[in-house]
């Protein structure tokens, strides 16, 4: 018994470990660090620092360019946050969008009741409110402090704010919680601009906020994030196979995100517990050092969106195909990616360590990071290391740096040895270290490093650029 236990115990330190381990190089490497800090911070907002903005855009690039650039039936677009407030009332936002909540009394600390009760050992799965509410009582739970805990009650998730000088209640708005209402009230629009036919999508990358009542675990769950979301319109019969389509995608998408795929799980949700809008939602999953929790949504949603604005709008929405003259209300799959949980999944996924193995000019320290990112992700894809701080070697090495920089992201770094350099760029993910020493004066080729194989190519610097271009699309 004791035994076990002290391997539980073990395993669960090092989970935490490799959580504690991301969060603090994000912080020490300026990818991602708290929010307001020099004010204290504000409680679970997190900036992306240089580091952070290239990895989360090159996401976003790469996202765009599978599902809207090389596909052709996807159209992009960018709607804006602040929507009609009637658009949440069709969607069922303002009805429906809760979170059920409970109070510690002394401390006023808020819970959500699905996940106090999941801590206490209930399956939730198929629970209504009342059910849990019911639960709660049944049990005599107490806060997590020991202490009494208030009636559970209905919380609205989306941020309110008012439009105007006026703050009267007429002028109120939301805040979006998911970019998708956007791609629904612009159907027609996008329809009757681009002559496009069922079926076909439409492709938004954007921000969206949620009143969370508990947030937490770094990056996973915070009130402001990102989303990249595709309506897919479909006709109705055809909504299995397109099910399965995108299914197949995502799983692609997970693939190109150098995500340890022995920790993807794909989880059908049960009937009881989809969302108002959804016939069938698989959650794709990954394994965090906190947990296995949900990372993207495949969602069917029928009809429903646009059946529910065109009521509330009195627009058709109806799709006329311009060759059988069928005319209907497209379904729509949806798959849809959290930018913000991509970016740490990517992160857990890529962190390595590695025993020493970057010179024994400071071999102080027995383990190196190697932040194993997909090339085409990675913030920096080359640095250009001068082996000495002699003005000639700079200067060559400078004007490599900045033809290159044409190109890709480029680092430049003269400070410290070579083995504190490589590390440096170990940590950071950057592909390709370019060393130019003093033989580089004569015979114009500089050494190439190689992060993953560490192996070593001696390049002519005319053929540099080329060479990397190369290497890269061998990914
Ligand atoms: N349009 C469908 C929709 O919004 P969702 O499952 O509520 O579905 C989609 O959200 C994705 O957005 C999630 O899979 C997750 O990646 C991300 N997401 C949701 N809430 C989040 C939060 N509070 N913080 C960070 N990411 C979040």
């Amino acid at each position: 018994m004791g035994l076990f236990k002290n391997k539980n115990m073990s395993k669960e330190n090092s989970k935490k470990d490799s959580m504690e381990k991301i969060v603090s190089l994000a912080k020490r490497r300026g990818f991602v660090f708290q929010g307001s800090e020099i004010y204290g911070g504000l409680a679970n907002s997190y900036d992306f620092g240089p580091l952070g903005v290239e990895l989360k855009n090159n996401i976003k690039k790469l996202w765009w360019k599978t599902f809207v650039q090389e596909r052709g039936d996807i159209l992009g677009l960018d709607s804006t946050i602040i929507m009609s407030p009637k658009v949440w009332e069709a969607s069922g936002h303002i009805e429906g969008f809760h979170d059920p909540l409970v109070e510690d009394k002394k401390t006023h600390e808020r819970y959500r009741l699905d996940h106090l009760l999941e801590e206490n050992g209930v399956n939730v799965s198929g629970m209504s409110f009342d059910d849990m509410s019911a639960k709660i009582k049944e049990m005599s739970l107490k806060s997590p402090n020991g202490n009494e805990l208030t009636n559970p009650k209905q919380f609205n998730m989306m941020f309110k704010t008012s439009v105007g000088p006026a703050e009267d209640s007429s002028d109120d708005v939301y805040l979006r919680p998911e970019t998708a209402q956007g791609m629904f009230v612009d159907f027609k629009q996008i329809l009757e601009s681009s002559r496009v036919r069922v079926p076909f999508g439409i492709a938004q990358i954007g921000k969206a906020f949620r009143n969370e009542i508990t947030t937490g675990n770094f990056i996973f769950r915070v009130r402001e994030f990102e989303q990249m979301e595709i309506e897919y319109f479909i006709k109705e019969d055809d909504w299995k196979d397109q099910f399965e389509k995108w299914l197949y995608d995502m799983k692609k998408w997970v693939k190109a995100m150098g995500l340890d795929e022995s920790k993807v799980f794909y989880h059908e949700i049960a009937k009881d517990d989809l969302a108002h809008y959804s016939k069938r939602t698989i959650d794709i999953e990954y394994e965090f050092p906190f947990g296995q929790k949900e990372l993207y949504g495949l969602a069917y949603r029928t009809d429903f969106d646009l059946k529910a604005h065109q009521e509330k709008s009195g627009k058709d929405m109806s799709f006329q195909d311009p060759v059988t003259g069928e005319k209907y209300i497209p379904h729509v799959i949806e798959p849809s990616w959290g930018l913000d949980r991509t970016f740490l999944a990517v992160m857990h996924s890529a962190y390595d360590e590695v025993e020493a193995r970057s010179g024994k000019d400071d071999a102080t320290h027995e383990k190196e990071i190697v932040l194993r990112l997909p090339k085409s992700l990675a913030p920096y894809k080359v640095a250009i290391l001068p082996l000495s701080k002699k003005e000639d070697l700079t200067n060559l090495a400078k004007e490599i740096a900045s033809d290159l920089r044409k190109e890709f992201m480029v680092d430049y770094d003269e400070t410290q040895s070579i083995g504190k350099r490589y590390r440096r760029q170990d940590e950071i993910g950057t592909p390709y270290c370019v060393t130019v020493d003093f033989d580089s004066l004569e015979d114009k080729k500089v050494t190439v490093r190689d992060r993953d194989t560490m192996e070593q190519d001696r390049i002519n610097i005319s053929d540099l650029k080329d060479y990397i271009k190369d290497k890269m699309s061998e990914e």
